[in-house]
């Protein structure tokens, strides 16, 4: 099997779009209606060449409104979903970030055709999977992002088959990917695992029981979608209830398929024969706003999220409550005021509606500033605590035991030149930079971009002092050639 096509396509309708390429941010204004072919040939995604940093002087409240952006992780699964039809689906509220367009050239690379929208319609993108060719995701891209393994389920349900890299650990855990796999066989597919990827084959999936032995976000996804074009029903027990599950439900039930119960245990779905194309807006992103509710109590400020949704973020709220935050909360907007000193609490990660292990990391830093001990217990991953050991040299007094981080506060932070690990560490380091004394250098920031739109304009518009600094340097090996 290719690995890649030929001539992918990309369509960039308008004047003011531009191509997010596959390496960092190879970026080339193109103009109206201009199709865009990319050799994937020579593309490796190489974060080192990334020089981009953030520098933070700390010390400014944030005051303001800030609007959410969409979640990141709700449009991943939903432009997978893209598969599962021959007819363009339609995706608002897109974020504009770099684990988008990653996906965006996965799918590219398996023949799909991906329109950007443009000015207004940013985030809108259009998806056509009329001419699926090559039901392949390579490893260049499943190492940069994990969640291309939700393509397998769609794949296998829509082309019979899919080749999809074993993604392998990652910096925060193993992260296996072996509940999605015994899934798809419970629905009748055969499995091969060799030379480091997965070959999943079935004439037609059929119907089929499973019961998770763990509860897993992306993998109650990955058999949701491939159990829609399965015959007969599937039932699945001990299923993710987190709202990006809910939203993906929503898109394929307005697709066609029959779906019961998301957002519950218990998930039905009558397989049919076909779905057909939609057009969804994607929720807003609740690790996002988490992450500004944070930076907002932290720095003593005064913050109104827009386009968010606060009954997504109950276990992140009755938290800071406890501490004596001030939030008050409407369908779709928040906001959050804080002048008082913060009070020690514990918190352990848990599955929807628990505490969200992606707030594990800035909840982290707010306990830094809290007066008293918290301790953190991470249960869902098992190296997750890469920020603690940075948030220690900003000057934080955080002891790691195992599953546990000891917290004692409050210590003053001071700056100092850190490195982001992963998306959400990155997230703990830049909160904290914002209120650490003096000027903080963060590396590695294209952690930070992999999930997060824009955030120093969004801080910047809030009153922090943040800067990113750098140039993207595309290594001349590795930069992808685009051929106009
Ligand atoms: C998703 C989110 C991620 C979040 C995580 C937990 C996306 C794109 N990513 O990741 O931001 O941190 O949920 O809320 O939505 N596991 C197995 N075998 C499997 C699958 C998972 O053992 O086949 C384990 C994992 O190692 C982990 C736990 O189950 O310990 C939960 O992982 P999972 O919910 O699958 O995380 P992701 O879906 O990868």
């Amino acid at each position: 099997m290719k690995l890649v096509p030929k001539s992918p396509n990309v369509r960039t309708p308008g004047p003011a779009s531009l191509l997010p390429g596959a390496v960092g941010d190879f970026r080339k204004p193109v103009s109206r209606s201009r199709t865009i072919r990319i050799d994937f040939r020579n593309i490796a995604i190489a974060p080192e060449s990334l020089m981009d940093k953030f520098v933070i002087r700390g010390g400014n409240p944030l005051v303001g409104s800030v609007r959410i952006s969409g979640a990141k992780n709700a449009a991943l699964p939903a432009m997978a979903a893209a598969i599962l039809t021959d007819e363009p689906v339609i995706l608002e509220n897109i974020p504009d970030v770099r684990d988008i367009q990653t996906e965006r050239n996965l799918l590219v690379s398996m023949g799909a055709e991906v329109e950007l929208g443009y000015g207004r319609a940013s985030h809108r993108t259009t998806i056509s999977c009329s001419k699926l060719a090559n039901p392949e995701a390579a490893y260049e891209l499943v190492k940069t992002m994990r969640a291309s393994t939700l393509v397998l389920g769609p794949l296998v349900a829509r082309m019979g088959r899919a080749r999809v890299s074993q993604p392998g650990g990652c910096a925060i855990g193993a992260r296996p990917i072996d509940l999605h796999i015994k899934g798809l066989e419970r629905l009748g597919a055969t499995i091969k695992q060799e030379h480091g990827y997965i070959e999943a084959s079935a004439e037609r999936l059929r119907g089929g029981h499973i019961i998770f032995d763990k509860i897993t976000v992306t993998g109650t996804e990955d058999l949701m979608m491939a159990a829609t074009l399965a015959q007969g029903e599937t039932i699945m027990e001990n299923c993710a209830r987190e709202p990006e599950v809910t939203d993906l439900a929503a898109l394929l039930t307005k697709m066609g398929a029959r779906i019961e119960g998301a957002g519950t245990h218990t998930i039905r779905i009558q397989g049919v024969e076909k779905l057909h194309g939609a057009r969804h807006r994607i929720i807003p992103d609740r690790i996002e706003a988490g992450t500004f509710v944070t930076a907002a109590v932290l720095t003593g400020g005064d913050l109104t999220l827009t386009n968010c949704d606060p009954s997504h973020l109950g276990a992140l709220i009755q938290k800071l409550e406890e501490a004596g935050v001030r939030i008050r909360t409407a369908p779709d907007s928040m906001r959050v005021t804080n002048g008082h000193q913060l009070i020690a609490a514990d918190i352990t990660t848990e599955e929807y509606p628990g505490f969200p292990t992606d707030m594990q990391a800035q909840y982290m830093t707010l306990a830094t500033q809290a007066q008293g001990t918290s301790i953190i217990t991470e249960n869902i991953f098992e190296n997750r605590f890469m920020h603690a050991h940075e948030l220690v040299r900003m000057g934080a007094n955080i002891k790691v035991e195992g599953r546990r981080a000891i917290v004692r506060g409050k210590t003053p932070l001071s700056s100092a030149a850190v490195q982001c690990s992963d998306l959400r560490a990155s997230a703990s380091l830049v909160i904290a930079a914002l209120v650490a004394d003096g000027e903080t250098i963060i590396d590695r920031v294209y952690h930070v971009d992999r999930g997060y739109e824009r955030i120093e304009e969004k801080l910047k518009g809030v009153g922090a002092q943040i800067r990113r600094i750098g140039e993207i340097l595309p290594k001349r090996a590795t930069a992808p050639s685009v051929v106009a």
